[in-house]
């Protein structure tokens, strides 16, 4: 797996080309910084999970973690490949709502969901992901308030400890996510003594940019154990699994195994289980974000300045940053990138490289997207892509600075469709009450 789209090439002006159009063109026309999302590299990444579920195990469901982007046209092309959603906000639900999507395909999640949110979720039928007690109670006041039923899953903590980022690990006994081993029982009690919550099965999340596909299969050991405790307790049967999502993906050289690899695997453990404990198998549920999205994006920004500290480094400057991908500075991520009208500078002449820093516009000094990179000789006006940048970019971007987020277009052979407007300065102040 190769950190550019699948459309990556470079056309016989010596540019890098996306989904058939050129980037330098797209930068010229949209202006930067400028999201690019590869409709045919995100389509491809979707189907992978959707066919090998497909063939080897139908009994199944993919839901696109909306989190990782999620604005209306990128959610419809998710959902027309076959995906249902998980949203984890009231503002996420809305954008499938606006979208027109598939609800009974939704399921909600989130370890505090707002109560405002919450009624959201039940008056639209969507599924919902329980996360404590305490939302289990508001839950059953909300669908009798209603006279609505909703449909419960329940995310359990599987103490999993996935080799990942810190930061982003979410299986840790030690975690905010998730009801404790030690209440599962008393959940799954309050749920068979309710009139208006079905319960619907088990979730689990383990953390993000994971390589190592085992923790995935003892997953399967762990919610099957949970779902005979809730069973032999209550006689409630958990009839879906969630795996939740997680695969990793290449940002710089990393080779994650192909995404068949990990479902087959998983499933061989769901099927094995099923047949140990001689109950049917369940309908089993995966929520990629980053396996879909991250490798369709690229970002595309233009060079200022260039400044040297002689005997020190260099520093290339671009004309975003921090505000539409706060994640290098978040929690160290890495990324790659090359000299969007200079690609054969890059590829023939490799010797000529020079390093670099990429620094951001932004008002902090550790607002640097790339520590250090080799690239061709950088110059004013030059436009810098930035690969694998679709996921947790645009969905947390800040205004910090009151700078306006950059638009968002969709490439496909040779055609490129704006899916998302630069903000505005208007935008900016639009909710400022004015005195
Ligand atoms: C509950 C849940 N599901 C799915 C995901 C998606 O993870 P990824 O984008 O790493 O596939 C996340 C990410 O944090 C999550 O919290």
């Amino acid at each position: 797996m190769s950190n550019k789209p699948l459309t990556a090439k470079t056309n016989d002006k010596g540019h890098f080309e996306v989904g058939g159009c050129d980037t330098v063109e797209l930068a010229k026309q949209f202006g930067t910084p400028l999201y690019v999302v590869d409709e045919l590299t995100l389509r491809h990444n979707c189907r992978q999970y959707v066919s090998t579920l497909k063939s080897k195990y139908p009994n199944s469901l993919v839901l696109y973690a909306s989190k990782a982007l999620c604005n209306t046209a990128v959610l419809k092309m998710v959902c027309d490949e076959g995906l249902g959603l998980d949203v984890s906000s009231g503002g996420e639900l809305y954008t499938a709502k606006k979208a027109n999507l598939d609800l009974s395909k939704v399921y909600f999640h989130g370890n505090n969901k707002p109560l405002k949110e919450l009624e959201e979720g039940v008056a639209a039928g969507v599924n919902i992901v329980a996360d404590n007690l305490c939302e289990l109670k508001n839950l059953d006041q909300i669908s009798k308030r209603l006279k609505m039923t909703a449909r419960v899953m329940f995310r359990i903590n599987p103490g999993i400890e996935a080799h990942t980022h810190e930061f982003i690990q979410t299986g840790k006994i030690d975690s905010k996510f998730g009801i404790q081993k030690d209440k599962i029982i008393e959940a799954a009690k309050i749920v068979s003594g309710s009139r208006y919550l079905t319960f619907i099965g088990l979730h689990t999340h383990i953390g993000s940019q994971i390589f190592d596909i085992d923790p995935f299969v003892s997953e399967a050991d762990v919610l099957f154990d949970y779902a005979k405790q809730i069973k032999d307790a209550t006689g409630l049967e958990a009839k879906e699994l969630d795996f939740g999502g997680g695969w990793g993906v290449s940002y710089i050289d990393e080779k994650p195994a192909p995404v068949p690899q990990l479902l087959e695997k998983v499933i061989q453990r769901v099927r094995a289980k099923a047949a140990e404990l001689k109950i049917p198998e369940p309908k089993i549920i995966f929520e990629p974000g980053r396996s879909i999205i991250s490798p369709a994006g690229i970002t595309l920004y233009t060079i200022g300045s260039v400044k040297e500290i002689p005997g020190i480094r260099k520093y290339a400057m671009i004309d975003g940053g921090m505000s539409d991908n706060p994640r290098p500075i978040l929690y160290d991520a890495q990324y790659d990138a090359l000299i969007a009208n200079k690609i054969s500078v890059e590829t023939c002449h490799g010797k000529s490289l020079q390093k670099y820093r990429i620094a951001g516009r932004f008002c902090e000094s550790g607002d640097i997207l790339i520590k250090e990179i080799k690239l061709p000789k950088i110059d004013e006006n030059d436009i810098l892509a930035v690969m694998c940048t679709g996921a947790y970019g645009y969905s947390m971007a800040s205004n910090y600075n009151r700078v306006c987020r950059p638009p968002m277009v969709v490439v496909n052979n040779g055609k490129s469709t704006l899916i998302l407007k630069r903000e505005t300065y208007e935008d900016l102040v639009s909710q400022d009450v004015i005195l």
